[in-house]
Parts: C-alpha cells; structure tokens; sequence
C-alpha cells in the first residue's frame, strides 16, 4: 500500500505546479523566452519550480559560497544568486561562453550580476583550481553526465559540514531506472550508485523535473 505515490506529470500538471510557484521576477521571465529562442537547447534550462528549490536552498542554508557546474543562459546561477546570503557569491563554470552573454543580461537584469562570477574552461580543471578548504556551502552539478563522478568527487571535500551537494538530470527521462541503460543514462546510473554507497553524505533522489538528487555533507 501506498507504493507508487507519484504521479506521472503531464502537461496540465506541470502549469499548475509552476503556476502554484512563487512568480518569476521579468528578467527570468525574459530569460526563459531568450533561451527558447534557442531551439532544442532550451531543455538544457532548468524549469522554473527547479530554480525556486534551489533560491530556497541556498536560503535556508545562509549560503555564502556556492558552486555550479554548468551555466549555460544562466537560470540556475541567477536563482542561486537570488539566495545568497549578505556579502555571498556563485561561481559558475562552463566550457562554453557561447552563451554568455545571455546570462549576463538577465543577471544584471535582476541585480545580481556583481554576485555571479563565471570561469570558463572544463569544470574538471576550474574545479581542481578552486581551494581545497571546505567551505563550499552549496554545489549544484549540472553539465556532461560523464563528468558526473569526477565532479562530485572533486566537491565533496570542498563541502561544508552540512552543505548540500545537488545533481540534476538523475533521472535522465527515466533511462537510469533502466538495468540495460547506455550512454549518458549508463553514466548517470552509475552516478547514482555512488552517491548511494557515499558514507560523507546522506542524500535523497527526488522526481523533481528530470530528477534531482540532494544530499548534505554530515557533520559527524
Ligand atoms: C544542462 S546545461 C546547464 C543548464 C543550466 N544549469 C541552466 O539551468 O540553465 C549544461 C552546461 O554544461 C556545460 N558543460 C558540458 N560539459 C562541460 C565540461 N566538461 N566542463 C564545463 N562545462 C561543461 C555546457 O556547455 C552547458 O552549458
């Protein structure tokens, strides 16, 4: 009984979430319409309910540092910005600034360009550059899922006691569940396995829009 609690979100449902969301300021409303301008890439953008989760987050947690591998038009780096504590900042890395300037606008758009400071290159070596003292409060992993175990390995020092580390696309459309997965479901499932057999966090998978893990740091 009460195995199989959650629904199957279709796209009634998703506006009704989204409209049930805190609203968006105009320079994410501006954002999401810019993105889309983009064509298929626009998926890549986390949805608006996402980034609310993560603003309350980087919130609840008084986040001074916050870490986010993968930028892209920059949502996810403005709702964490939009978080952070007095005197905060996000470091957002990124392999690409093709699309740069589209973060840049709406993150001065919603006055926090001055909080958002982009580092371009393989989050691999922008990660290994960072200090190796743990005072990352919050990461948000969120770029080639290959790199997936590499990143979090590479972050998981660098946390807080009780920060939190998040992955997006854990579900990847639902293929991660799938015991034959290939490709970058393959790599995401394997992801998975090892956050779950990772004794420094406790974590949670949540189906929040293409699966989002959670877990924080112990602090014992
Ligand atoms: C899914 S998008 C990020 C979406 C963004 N978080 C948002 O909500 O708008 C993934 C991003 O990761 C970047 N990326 C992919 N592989 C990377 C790598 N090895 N190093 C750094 N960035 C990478 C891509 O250029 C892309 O901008």
């Amino acid at each position: 009984m009460g195995e199989f609690k959650n629904i199957v979100v279709n796209g009634k449902i998703d506006a009704y979430i989204r409209s049930q969301t805190a609203p968006q300021l105009p320079a994410q409303r501006k954002l999401v319409e810019r993105t889309h301008a983009l064509g298929d890439l626009a998926e890549m953008q986390i949805p608006h309910e996402q980034g609310m989760l993560l603003t309350l987050l980087v919130k609840i947690l008084a986040a001074e540092l916050v870490v986010e591998v993968g930028t892209f038009t920059g949502y996810s780096g403005l709702s964490l910005a939009l978080g952070l504590a007095a005197g905060g900042k996000v470091i957002t890395l990124d392999r690409s600034e093709e699309w740069l300037d589209l973060a840049s606008e709406a993150w001065q758009e919603a006055g926090v360009a001055e909080l958002i400071e982009f580092r371009l290159g393989p989050a691999r070596e922008s990660l290994f550059a960072l200090p190796d003292s743990p005072e990352i409060d919050l990461a948000f992993i969120d770029a080639d899922k290959v790199g997936y175990i590499d990143y979090w390995e590479q972050l998981v020092p660098r946390l807080r006691a009780g920060g939190l580390i998040l992955a997006d696309n854990v579900l990847y459309r639902g293929e991660a569940a799938d015991d034959n997965a290939t490709g970058n479901a393959r790599a995401i499932r394997e992801f998975n396995d090892h956050v779950l057999a990772d004794r420094r966090v406790e974590s949670v998978l949540l189906p929040v829009a293409d699966g989002l893990t959670i877990a924080r740091k112990r602090t014992r």
